[in-house]
Protein backbone atom coordinates (compact mmCIF):
# COMPACT_ATOMS: atom_id res chain seq x y z
CA UNK A 1 0.00 0.00 0.00
CA UNK A 2 2.87 1.92 1.19
CA UNK A 3 4.63 1.50 -2.51
CA UNK A 4 1.11 2.38 -3.71
CA UNK A 5 0.75 6.03 -2.80
CA UNK A 6 4.12 6.86 -3.05
CA UNK A 7 3.20 5.91 -6.63
CA UNK A 8 0.31 8.13 -6.98
CA UNK A 9 1.82 11.18 -5.35
CA UNK A 10 4.54 10.95 -8.53
CA UNK A 11 2.25 10.20 -11.01
CA UNK A 12 -0.68 13.55 -9.37
CA UNK A 13 3.13 15.27 -9.48
CA UNK A 14 3.50 14.94 -13.16
CA UNK A 15 0.28 15.45 -13.98
CA UNK A 16 0.38 19.08 -11.80
CA UNK A 17 3.96 19.47 -13.94
CA UNK A 18 1.89 19.12 -17.26
CA UNK A 19 -0.68 20.99 -16.38
CA UNK A 20 1.41 24.07 -15.77
CA UNK A 21 3.35 23.36 -18.73
CA UNK A 22 0.65 23.28 -20.58
CA UNK A 23 -0.85 26.50 -19.20
CA UNK A 24 2.52 28.33 -19.25
CA UNK A 25 2.39 27.52 -23.33
CA UNK A 26 -0.84 28.63 -23.79
CA UNK A 27 -0.22 31.67 -22.26
CA UNK A 28 2.46 32.07 -24.37
CA UNK A 29 1.14 31.60 -27.66
CA UNK A 30 -1.79 33.92 -26.48
CA UNK A 31 1.03 36.92 -26.19
CA UNK A 32 2.42 35.95 -29.33
CA UNK A 33 -0.63 36.39 -31.47
CA UNK A 34 -1.36 39.87 -29.48
CA UNK A 35 2.23 41.09 -30.31
CA UNK A 36 2.22 39.89 -34.20
CA UNK A 37 -1.00 41.59 -35.33
CA UNK A 38 0.55 44.63 -33.29
CA UNK A 39 3.94 44.44 -34.66
CA UNK A 40 3.38 43.49 -38.55
CA UNK A 41 1.44 46.79 -38.96
CA UNK A 42 4.17 48.95 -37.47
CA UNK A 43 6.47 48.44 -40.01
CA UNK A 44 3.90 48.10 -42.99
CA UNK A 45 2.92 51.83 -42.30
CA UNK A 46 5.91 53.36 -44.03
CA UNK A 47 6.12 50.94 -46.94
CA UNK A 48 2.20 51.65 -47.71
CA UNK A 49 2.42 55.15 -47.24
CA UNK A 50 5.60 55.54 -49.40
CA UNK A 51 4.55 53.09 -52.31
CA UNK A 52 1.44 54.86 -52.00
CA UNK A 53 3.17 58.51 -52.61
CA UNK A 54 4.92 57.19 -55.25
CA UNK A 55 2.75 55.49 -57.83
CA UNK A 56 0.68 59.20 -57.54
CA UNK A 57 3.71 61.23 -58.43
CA UNK A 58 6.29 59.29 -59.90
CA UNK A 59 4.70 60.67 -63.65
CA UNK A 60 6.43 63.44 -62.53
CA UNK A 61 9.08 62.93 -59.82
CA UNK A 62 12.72 63.80 -60.28
CA UNK A 63 14.78 60.39 -60.85
CA UNK A 64 16.31 61.23 -57.78
CA UNK A 65 13.09 61.70 -55.78
CA UNK A 66 12.24 58.33 -57.24
CA UNK A 67 15.41 56.92 -56.18
CA UNK A 68 14.86 58.04 -52.51
CA UNK A 69 11.67 56.91 -52.45
CA UNK A 70 12.47 53.22 -53.69
CA UNK A 71 15.67 52.54 -51.63
CA UNK A 72 13.04 54.07 -48.59
CA UNK A 73 10.53 51.28 -49.53
CA UNK A 74 12.76 48.50 -49.95
CA UNK A 75 14.66 49.24 -46.80
CA UNK A 76 11.09 48.86 -45.06
CA UNK A 77 10.12 46.34 -47.22
CA UNK A 78 12.97 44.55 -45.51
CA UNK A 79 12.03 45.54 -41.85
CA UNK A 80 8.71 43.90 -42.62
CA UNK A 81 10.36 40.80 -43.79
CA UNK A 82 13.16 40.37 -41.25
CA UNK A 83 10.35 41.24 -38.31
CA UNK A 84 8.06 37.79 -40.38
CA UNK A 85 10.77 36.12 -40.67
CA UNK A 86 11.88 36.42 -36.55
CA UNK A 87 8.13 35.99 -35.67
CA UNK A 88 7.94 32.38 -37.58
CA UNK A 89 11.44 31.27 -36.52
CA UNK A 90 10.50 31.64 -33.35
CA UNK A 91 7.08 29.76 -33.28
CA UNK A 92 8.61 26.91 -35.19
CA UNK A 93 11.24 26.90 -31.96
CA UNK A 94 8.17 27.14 -29.70
CA UNK A 95 6.58 24.44 -31.62
CA UNK A 96 9.80 22.23 -31.38
CA UNK A 97 9.79 22.30 -35.24
CA UNK A 98 13.20 23.24 -35.92
CA UNK A 99 15.65 20.18 -36.04
CA UNK A 100 17.86 20.48 -32.68
CA UNK A 101 21.00 18.06 -33.53
CA UNK A 102 23.91 18.93 -31.53
CA UNK A 103 27.26 17.61 -32.89
CA UNK A 104 31.22 18.26 -31.51
CA UNK A 105 31.87 22.11 -32.60
CA UNK A 106 34.63 23.89 -32.77
CA UNK A 107 34.06 27.21 -30.99
CA UNK A 108 36.72 29.21 -32.79
CA UNK A 109 35.81 28.26 -36.19
CA UNK A 110 32.18 29.25 -35.54
CA UNK A 111 33.02 32.43 -34.05
CA UNK A 112 35.29 32.79 -37.10
CA UNK A 113 32.32 32.12 -40.13
CA UNK A 114 30.32 35.01 -38.36
CA UNK A 115 32.93 37.32 -37.87
CA UNK A 116 34.19 36.91 -41.68
CA UNK A 117 30.34 37.36 -42.50
CA UNK A 118 29.86 40.81 -40.37
CA UNK A 119 33.36 42.55 -41.21
CA UNK A 120 32.21 44.28 -43.79
CA UNK A 121 29.28 45.81 -41.65
CA UNK A 122 32.18 46.61 -38.75
CA UNK A 123 33.82 48.28 -40.92
CA UNK A 124 31.68 50.62 -42.88
CA UNK A 125 30.63 51.54 -38.79
CA UNK A 126 34.35 51.23 -38.27
CA UNK A 127 33.74 49.34 -35.18
CA UNK A 128 37.08 46.77 -34.61
CA UNK A 129 35.43 43.21 -34.22
CA UNK A 130 37.76 40.67 -32.75
CA UNK A 131 37.26 36.65 -32.52
CA UNK A 132 39.50 35.74 -29.41
CA UNK A 133 38.45 32.52 -28.85
CA UNK A 134 40.99 29.72 -28.43
CA UNK A 135 41.17 27.28 -31.47
CA UNK A 136 41.44 24.61 -29.01
CA UNK A 137 37.79 25.66 -27.02
CA UNK A 138 35.22 22.27 -28.61
CA UNK A 139 31.42 22.61 -27.39
CA UNK A 140 28.33 20.82 -27.67
CA UNK A 141 26.00 22.19 -30.00
CA UNK A 142 23.67 22.33 -32.58
CA UNK A 143 25.47 23.97 -35.02
CA UNK A 144 22.66 25.74 -36.70
CA UNK A 145 21.88 27.41 -33.33
CA UNK A 146 24.81 28.81 -32.14
CA UNK A 147 25.41 29.73 -35.46
CA UNK A 148 22.31 32.22 -35.32
CA UNK A 149 23.04 32.99 -31.38
CA UNK A 150 26.86 34.12 -32.47
CA UNK A 151 25.29 36.20 -34.99
CA UNK A 152 22.99 37.64 -33.48
CA UNK A 153 24.82 38.76 -30.86
CA UNK A 154 27.54 40.06 -32.33
CA UNK A 155 24.85 42.06 -34.65
CA UNK A 156 23.63 43.58 -31.96
CA UNK A 157 27.14 44.46 -30.13
CA UNK A 158 27.77 47.03 -33.52
CA UNK A 159 24.43 48.17 -34.28
CA UNK A 160 24.60 49.98 -30.98
CA UNK A 161 28.28 50.72 -31.34
CA UNK A 162 29.16 53.73 -32.56
CA UNK A 163 32.61 54.91 -35.12
CA UNK A 164 35.85 53.67 -32.76
CA UNK A 165 34.24 51.29 -30.72
CA UNK A 166 35.49 47.49 -30.19
CA UNK A 167 33.47 44.72 -30.21
CA UNK A 168 34.90 41.15 -29.12
CA UNK A 169 34.26 37.38 -28.63
CA UNK A 170 36.19 35.60 -25.68
CA UNK A 171 35.26 32.62 -23.56
CA UNK A 172 36.45 30.96 -19.99
CA UNK A 173 34.88 27.44 -18.51
CA UNK A 174 32.53 27.94 -15.98
CA UNK A 175 32.36 26.29 -12.60
CA UNK A 176 30.49 22.19 -12.65
CA UNK A 177 27.24 23.95 -12.89
CA UNK A 178 25.29 20.70 -12.33
CA UNK A 179 27.69 18.93 -12.71
CA UNK A 180 28.40 19.38 -16.64
CA UNK A 181 31.35 21.42 -17.96
CA UNK A 182 30.36 24.72 -19.49
CA UNK A 183 31.74 27.02 -21.99
CA UNK A 184 30.79 30.55 -21.50
CA UNK A 185 30.98 32.83 -24.31
CA UNK A 186 30.93 36.87 -23.93
CA UNK A 187 29.89 39.18 -26.97
CA UNK A 188 31.64 42.52 -25.43
CA UNK A 189 31.08 45.53 -27.18
CA UNK A 190 32.14 49.25 -25.87
CA UNK A 191 28.80 50.67 -27.24
CA UNK A 192 25.78 52.66 -25.64
CA UNK A 193 24.79 50.15 -23.39
CA UNK A 194 21.43 50.13 -21.43
CA UNK A 195 20.41 51.42 -18.39
CA UNK A 196 19.36 48.80 -15.64
CA UNK A 197 15.29 48.91 -16.49
CA UNK A 198 15.78 48.57 -20.14
CA UNK A 199 18.06 45.36 -19.56
CA UNK A 200 14.96 44.16 -16.79
CA UNK A 201 12.94 44.19 -20.29
CA UNK A 202 14.83 42.27 -22.39
CA UNK A 203 14.39 38.55 -23.24
CA UNK A 204 10.41 39.08 -22.49
CA UNK A 205 7.78 37.97 -25.34
CA UNK A 206 5.50 40.27 -24.01
CA UNK A 207 7.57 43.79 -23.37
CA UNK A 208 9.09 43.20 -26.94
CA UNK A 209 11.45 45.92 -26.68
CA UNK A 210 13.90 47.50 -29.44
CA UNK A 211 15.27 50.15 -29.88
CA UNK A 212 17.34 52.10 -33.38
CA UNK A 213 21.18 51.35 -33.31
CA UNK A 214 23.63 54.19 -33.69
CA UNK A 215 23.45 54.28 -37.29
CA UNK A 216 19.29 54.40 -37.34
CA UNK A 217 19.34 50.85 -38.38
CA UNK A 218 16.06 48.87 -36.82
CA UNK A 219 15.28 45.60 -36.10
CA UNK A 220 12.46 43.35 -34.78
CA UNK A 221 12.92 42.74 -31.12
CA UNK A 222 12.90 39.45 -31.47
CA UNK A 223 16.77 38.25 -32.11
CA UNK A 224 17.86 38.19 -28.01
CA UNK A 225 14.22 35.83 -27.50
CA UNK A 226 15.30 33.82 -30.20
CA UNK A 227 18.77 33.67 -28.59
CA UNK A 228 17.61 32.40 -25.59
CA UNK A 229 15.27 30.15 -26.92
CA UNK A 230 18.41 28.27 -28.81
CA UNK A 231 20.34 28.55 -25.94
CA UNK A 232 18.44 27.01 -23.56
CA UNK A 233 17.87 24.14 -26.00
CA UNK A 234 21.71 23.57 -26.25
CA UNK A 235 21.64 23.05 -22.41
CA UNK A 236 22.94 26.64 -21.64
CA UNK A 237 21.50 30.24 -20.04
CA UNK A 238 21.90 34.00 -21.25
CA UNK A 239 22.28 36.87 -19.46
CA UNK A 240 23.28 40.52 -19.70
CA UNK A 241 25.55 43.04 -17.92
CA UNK A 242 24.87 46.17 -19.39
CA UNK A 243 26.26 49.69 -18.31
CA UNK A 244 25.27 52.89 -19.88
CA UNK A 245 27.61 54.75 -21.99
CA UNK A 246 30.02 52.05 -21.25
CA UNK A 247 28.68 49.32 -23.02
CA UNK A 248 27.38 45.53 -22.61
CA UNK A 249 28.63 42.25 -22.41
CA UNK A 250 26.00 39.52 -23.53
CA UNK A 251 26.68 35.78 -22.01
CA UNK A 252 25.82 32.71 -22.91
CA UNK A 253 26.87 29.07 -21.70
CA UNK A 254 27.17 25.86 -23.77
CA UNK A 255 27.85 22.33 -23.15
CA UNK A 256 31.71 21.73 -23.21
CA UNK A 257 32.11 19.14 -26.31
N1 LIG B 1 24.81 45.15 -27.39
C1 LIG B 1 23.79 45.94 -27.07
N2 LIG B 1 23.99 47.20 -26.63
C2 LIG B 1 22.96 48.00 -26.30
N3 LIG B 1 21.67 47.65 -26.41
C3 LIG B 1 21.39 46.40 -26.84
C4 LIG B 1 22.42 45.49 -27.20
N4 LIG B 1 21.84 44.33 -27.58
C5 LIG B 1 20.52 44.52 -27.49
N5 LIG B 1 20.22 45.76 -27.05
C6 LIG B 1 18.87 46.31 -26.80
O1 LIG B 1 17.94 45.25 -26.74
C7 LIG B 1 16.96 45.38 -27.76
C8 LIG B 1 16.50 44.03 -28.22
O2 LIG B 1 17.54 43.34 -28.92
P1 LIG B 1 17.15 42.21 -29.95
O3 LIG B 1 18.39 41.68 -30.56
O4 LIG B 1 16.24 41.27 -29.28
O5 LIG B 1 16.27 42.98 -31.03
P2 LIG B 1 16.74 44.04 -32.13
O6 LIG B 1 18.22 44.03 -32.26
O7 LIG B 1 16.07 45.31 -31.81
O8 LIG B 1 16.10 43.44 -33.45
P3 LIG B 1 16.78 42.31 -34.42
O9 LIG B 1 17.55 41.42 -33.52
O10 LIG B 1 15.66 41.68 -35.11
O11 LIG B 1 17.64 43.06 -35.36
C9 LIG B 1 17.64 46.23 -28.82
O12 LIG B 1 16.71 46.88 -29.68
C10 LIG B 1 18.41 47.21 -27.94
O13 LIG B 1 17.54 48.18 -27.40
MG1 LIG C 1 19.20 42.13 -32.50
Amino acid sequence: VKFANAELDERRKELEEQTAELTKVNADKDKFFSIVAHDLRGPFQPLLGLSEFLAETAHNALPEDIQTMSDSIHRSAKNVYNLLENLLQWSRLQRGRIEHRPVRLNLMQVVELNVDLLTVNAMNKKVVLTNEVDSEVFVHADRNMLDTVIRNLISNALKFTPSGGKVSISTKTTDLESGSPLIEVSVADTGIGMNEEDVKKLFKIEVHHTTRGTQDERGSGLGLIICQEMVEKNGGRIWIESEEEKGTVVKFTVPLG
